[in-house]
């Protein structure tokens, strides 16, 4: 029984991946900031040694055995300018940390623990899906500038571990959801305007959770290795490149 590691699975994105792979029979291994009930990893992520912790429990738990590792934990928290600048620093900091930094180092464990392991009869040894943001590529709002930045980087790390690793059987896949109706996205709308934002988006309506958990089980289980190194866009059509 292989087992997949999915940041963030207390709630959204997350809770809405780990139920549909779940329903493919998958043992998935959840993570959560804070400790609680349903057997989700505690792991805040504002802290560096956090990763490196939930990456060993999870090792543990699977017996060594980990298919794939989803990074989908994230904070879309507001940082106006007009902050001081100590408060502008703090929310970068905790920003780019929780939504690149533990991203980064739970890929760099993945990776390394893949490169030990023989490949499957696919030669995959493992997976990376990364949930990165529309903002990766269109930028956000003027109070989000660690936000988009943090996205960014994420596309570009995961390029990177496409083009270095590809030859050794690890793949490595990217989603970036436009709006998704998670509690994230009701403090975003809300924030914007409410529904008048729904105008921009040609579908009419902002993606569920569970349209974002389909496209991750599908990276995480079914993609096909040559598409290792793609960027999957969801976004009802609001943003096209
Ligand atoms: N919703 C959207 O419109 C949208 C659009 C584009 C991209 N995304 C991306 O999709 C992913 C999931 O978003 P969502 O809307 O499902 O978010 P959400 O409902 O707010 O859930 C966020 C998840 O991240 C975890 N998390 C937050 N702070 C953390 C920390 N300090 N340490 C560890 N984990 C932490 C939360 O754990 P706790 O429950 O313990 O707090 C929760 O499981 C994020 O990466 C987000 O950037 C979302």
């Amino acid at each position: 029984m292989s087992f997949i590691l999915v940041t963030g699975s207390s709630r959204g994105i997350g809770a809405a991946a780990k139920a549909e792979l779940a329903a493919r029979g998958i043992e998935v291994i959840g993570h959560q900031t804070r400790e609680g009930d349903g057997g989700n990893i505690a792991a805040d992520f504002t802290d560096p040694g956090a990763a490196q912790t939930l990456w060993d429990e999870a090792l543990d738990r699977s017996d060594g055995d980990i298919a794939a590792v989803v990074n989908n934990a994230g904070l879309f928290d507001a940082n106006p300018v007009e902050r001081s600048d100590i408060e502008w620093l703090d929310a970068w900091e905790d920003t780019l940390r929780i939504n690149l930094t533990a991203a980064a180092q739970l890929s760099r464990f993945a990776v390394r623990h893949w490169q030990s392991r023989d490949p499957g009869p696919d030669g995959v040894r493992g997976r990376l899906v990364h949930v990165a943001s529309r903002a990766a590529y269109r930028g956000d709002s003027p109070a989000h500038w660690h936000y988009a930045a943090a996205k960014g980087g994420m596309i570009a790390m995961h390029k990177t571990i496409a083009r270095a690793y590809a030859a050794g059987g690890i793949l490595s896949f990217a989603i970036t959801p436009g709006f998704t109706d998670t509690s994230m996205a009701g403090d975003y709308l809300d924030s914007r305007g409410g529904a008048g934002l729904l105008a921009d988006i040609p579908l009419g309506r902002v993606a569920t959770p569970e349209e974002i958990g389909r496209i991750i089980t599908f990276c995480a289980l079914d993609a096909p290795p040559s598409m290792t190194g793609a960027v999957i866009d969801a976004n009802g059509a609001s943003f096209v490149r």
